[in-house]
């Protein structure tokens, strides 16, 4: 047994990673990555993002991105597309042009046409828009914001809901919103007025980068997860780790509260309906992008740098 086929005989869809070309010809990586009882799902950690899918206006590089998507389907995995409209890892062009409403509206317009259309039906689900509040609920600045507002929110998913396969997921993605109440609420909201304009959105992505002794209990990430359900849409822990805030001090109870804590959002998951799936943002902690975007902390995956599983992966094994 593994992940993924103990937590699909709860009745959940998948377990699964963020993964990277640049990883692929890691043999080991590959080896955990292959087995289909540890992992049923993928999703492209950077590579099908603005500045790395059209750098340059009208010129889309798919390579990196449909490398992970073959790599994905060869292994029967459910591919989660991130993401189409977010003010980070844009490309230059995009961020520093003097935008019109009406440029602006045909550059999300085009975007989102040519990227989902490229990907068709192979994605599950795609993360729409990801990232735009901030955390005491308001919406964050960014060139989609200041130049549309909010309309740049709704008018991503109506594109998207227009060119997407019927059957394909359109979710909502941010972090936080499982710890900070401001940010939640405005995220219920923002649910709602979609829906109350008739704009499809089929799942909001709770992104869940915990740190260790932080995460919110399993009764409040249950609380969290059901308010969004609540509305009629389905929910994912889309980029689930648990950092050490120190990883080169972590004592053993660390390990043992970073076991819990992994615990506690997998249980969450399961007891929750419509919750359904959790994604860890990378498996391992050679590739995680924590100790980069986050100096002195760390140690938030399930394997080692050197690929041992940690007492983490035994306490969710042991819970499924
Ligand atoms: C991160 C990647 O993991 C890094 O490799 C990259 O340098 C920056 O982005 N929220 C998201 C993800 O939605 O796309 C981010 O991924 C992590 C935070």
């Amino acid at each position: 047994t593994g992940l993924h086929s103990l937590f699909v005989s709860t009745g959940k869809l998948y377990f699964g990673t963020a993964t990277e070309t640049n990883n692929f010809d890691d043999a080991t990586y590959q080896n955990i990555l292959s087995n289909p009882l540890e992992f049923g799902q993928q999703t492209p950690e950077n590579s099908q993002k603005w500045g790395l899918i059209q750098p340059n206006p009208g010129g889309f590089t798919f390579n990196a991105s449909d490398q992970v998507a073959s790599l994905s389907e060869s292994y029967g995995h459910v591919l989660r597309c991130h993401t189409l409209t977010w003010h980070s890892q844009l490309p230059p062009f995009v961020s520093s042009t003097a935008w019109t409403p009406d440029t602006l509206r045909q550059l999300i317009t085009t975007h989102i046409t040519s990227v989902i259309s490229h990907f068709s039906s192979s994605c599950y689900a795609w993360d729409v828009v990801n990232e735009a509040l901030n955390e005491n609920g308001t919406f964050r600045n960014s060139v989609f914001f200041d130049v549309l507002g909010e309309e740049y929110i709704s008018l991503s998913f109506k594109v998207a809901s227009e060119v997407a396969p019927p059957e394909t997921k359109l979710y909502y993605n941010d972090f936080n919103l499982e710890t900070a109440p401001a940010k939640q609420t405005a995220a219920v909201d923002l649910v709602k007025s979609l829906q109350a304009r008739g704009v499809r959105i089929d799942g909001v992505g709770l992104q869940a980068h915990f740190t260790v002794g932080q995460t919110p209990s399993v009764e409040s990430l249950i609380t969290t997860l059901r308010r969004f359900t609540d509305l009629g849409v389905d929910v994912a822990w889309t980029e689930l780790d648990v950092s050490h805030e120190d990883v080169e001090n972590a004592s053993e109870l660390a390990v043992e509260q970073q076991a819990k804590d992994y615990v506690a959002a997998v249980r969450a998951c399961v007891e929750v309906d419509r919750c359904v799936g959790v994604t860890v943002w990378q498996f391992t902690d050679k590739y995680s992008w924590v100790p980069g975007t986050f100096p002195g902390k760390g140690g938030a995956c399930l394997w080692t740098e050197d690929y041992q599983r940690k007492p983490a992966y035994w306490a969710v094994k042991g819970f499924l």
